[in-house]
């Protein structure tokens, strides 16, 4: 079984993540009383839970079991552990009596669950579309024909750039090469037009699709980048460490820090920002 890197510090570190969801949730997804929806890295289910609340039935999926256990025990969801990459619509769960849901939800997890890094992921540029397409059609298969919905926000083109490269950047002074350090990268952020290509390739027809930056504010006042880049750089540590099990986590993320204290960090105020490229659509099975 692979490594868990997600913990209880999620829920701590990363409550912002379903309040900032209200877009794509009122004007993308546009849940309805009677709708049953499947919802593809739920996580720790704060905002599949919120869902739950105001639809017939929702299904949370994950890879990762610590999370979903939270989502089942504190939220009472049903859950099923999965690496969405991998979905395959007949092996899906259902809702009674349904062999289909009317819409499929993700929020915030789209640009791990595409990302196309690891060996196993395929290891050419024509192998890793098809993991990704592969993933657009099992989606479209799991909906209902006349009319179901495939609703979602992720992280689009130059998402959290300043992040990211002063990742590459201090993964190079620990001897990486830039390729290898790029390679570390757990994330895909597509440009908008090629998620449209994959959804009308699946069968989507695709009724709007955006990519807008939204400046966060992060959560923990002057530690808030530190614990960002603490929750979520772990693959970046993990490639360092690979390399030179010596050099601690906390030498390289203090690194990245100080690349971002002149760029992302606002003095006066004492508060971080990440500079969120948000990419959402709404697409419908006709
Ligand atoms: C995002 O929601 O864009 C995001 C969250 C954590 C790590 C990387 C990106």
């Amino acid at each position: 079984m692979s490594k868990d890197n997600w913990s209880s510090d999620y829920i701590k570190n990363a409550a912002f993540v379903p309040k900032l969801a209200s877009i794509v949730v009122d004007d993308f997804l546009q849940p309805k009383a009677d709708d049953t929806i499947l919802d593809v890295g739920c996580g720790d289910g704060k905002l599949t839970a919120e869902l739950a609340k105001i639809v017939k039935y929702v299904h949370g999926l994950d890879s990762s079991p610590n999370l979903l256990k939270i989502a089942h025990e504190q939220h009472g969801l049903d859950v099923t552990v999965q690496d969405a990459q991998t979905l395959t619509a007949a092996e899906l769960t259902y809702p009674t009596g349904q062999s289909h849901y009317d819409k499929v939800f993700s929020n915030a997890a789209l640009h791990w669950i595409l990302t196309t890094n690891k060996p196993t992921q395929g290891s050419t540029h024509a192998e890793k579309e098809q993991i990704r397409q592969n993933f657009f059609n099992e989606v479209y298969k799991t909906l209902r024909a006349d009319g179901g919905v495939f609703a979602a926000e992720f992280g689009g083109l130059g998402n959290v750039s300043e992040i990211h490269a002063a990742f590459v950047a201090t993964l190079i002074k620990y001897g990486l090469t830039p390729a290898e350090a790029h390679a570390a990268s757990p994330w895909y952020y597509p440009h908008e037009d090629v998620v449209r290509g994959y959804l009308e390739h699946a069968g989507f027809t695709v009724e709007k699709i955006e990519r807008v930056y939204r400046s966060t504010l992060l959560p923990h006042g002057d530690d808030g980048m530190l614990q960002w880049l603490d929750l979520f750089g772990f693959a970046f540590v993990e490639a360092v460490q690979k390399k030179n099990p010596s050099v601690t986590k906390d030498a390289i993320l203090n690194d990245v820090l100080e690349i971002l204290r002149g760029v992302n960090y606002d003095p006066n105020s004492n508060q971080w920002f990440a500079g969120y490229v948000r990419l959402r659509f709404r697409a419908i099975k006709a």
